[in-house]
């Protein structure tokens, strides 16, 4: 299977309330949000799904409701306007990578297999991993493993990979893996996954790409149409919550001339949702999903 998708019926519960609507999932992957928002929607409706990575498109959808875009979510509102769309009723994102891209062994996405160094969801795109490993500054790899990993230790790690590629470039997810074999076997896979996680941010810019994929949907979506977004860490939640909350990502919430708080969304739940136990024994991917749903004000 391409990818099994996570929170699908609270998902697109939430999402779909016009089954005349236009509604966009930012994230088609294997396109079963997509399939399942076209199940909701009349004769009238109308779906645009978003996905950079060419593999997606193999799973397109044959409909004439439906309409696949091969281009980064950052692009939402311009792409919308493309096709002659300036409002839509409701906008899907279910983030990160698909289990088709981790499983890809030479994509380089997984800690599991041997691979090049590349991580892009678009292999389109000139920045990929090996570039980042092997040619950014230590204090910028430093920053990466802090910020986007969550590694203590990201300036050591920093050192030890400039230090290493001064004789040899590192081309492998094994090269890479062989230069932290010092560590602990029962601390190894934990630090694996945030080393990746890292790097794999910052090849596809996931949390500008977010950002602005929010931004731009405030823009495009109806009052009363909603925003919904599944995360997988806590760095892609911090940014949603507080989007939700404030229309802001950072920085004090503003308020109006009369002193209230100026609210862009109404949250559907204070609590963000999570996938219960039955779905994640189903489905590892959804351990760590956290949905939040915003309605426009
Ligand atoms: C978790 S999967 C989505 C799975 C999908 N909901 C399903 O049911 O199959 C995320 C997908 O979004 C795509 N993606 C991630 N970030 C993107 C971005 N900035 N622009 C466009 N597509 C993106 C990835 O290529 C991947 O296919």
């Amino acid at each position: 299977m391409y990818h099994n998708p996570v929170l699908l019926k609270q998902s697109v519960d939430d999402l779909v309330t016009n089954p005349d609507g236009i509604y966009v999932d930012c994230t088609f992957g294997g396109g079963g949000h997509s399939r399942e928002i076209l199940n909701r929607l009349s004769e009238k409706g109308k779906l645009f799904s978003f996905d950079q990575d060419l593999d997606a498109l193999k799973n397109t959808i044959d409909d004439p409701r439906f309409t696949l875009v091969n281009q980064n979510f950052r692009f939402l509102e311009n792409s919308m306007l493309m096709y002659g769309v300036s409002q839509v009723d409701g906008v899907l994102a279910d983030l990160g990578v698909s289990s088709h891209q981790f499983d890809e062994a030479e994509r380089g996405f997984s800690t599991r297999n041997n691979a090049p160094l590349d991580m892009r969801m678009n292999v389109m795109q000139n920045l990929d991993a090996k570039r980042v490993i092997n040619e950014y500054e230590e204090t910028e790899l430093a920053d990466i493993f802090y910020h986007y990993g969550e590694l203590r230790e990201a300036r050591k790690l920093a050192r030890d990979i400039v230090h290493h590629r001064k004789t040899k470039t590192i081309t492998t997810t094994e090269d890479l893996k062989k230069l932290f074999s010092y560590l602990p076997p029962h601390k190894v896979n934990k630090f694996y996954a945030q080393l990746f996680q890292a790097i794999r941010i910052e090849v596809n810019q996931e949390l500008e790409a977010l950002k602005e994929m929010l931004v731009q949907s405030l823009n495009i979506l109806k009052p009363g149409g909603r925003l919904v977004v599944i995360s997988y860490h806590s760095l892609e939640d911090r940014l949603v919550k507080r989007f939700l909350k404030n229309g802001m990502f950072e920085g004090e919430q503003q308020r109006d001339i009369y002193g209230n708080y100026k609210k862009v969304f109404e949250l559907l739940k204070s609590k963000a949702i999570i996938p219960d136990d039955k779905e994640i024994e189903e489905n590892s991917r959804a351990r760590s999903a956290k949905m939040r749903t915003g309605i426009k004000v």
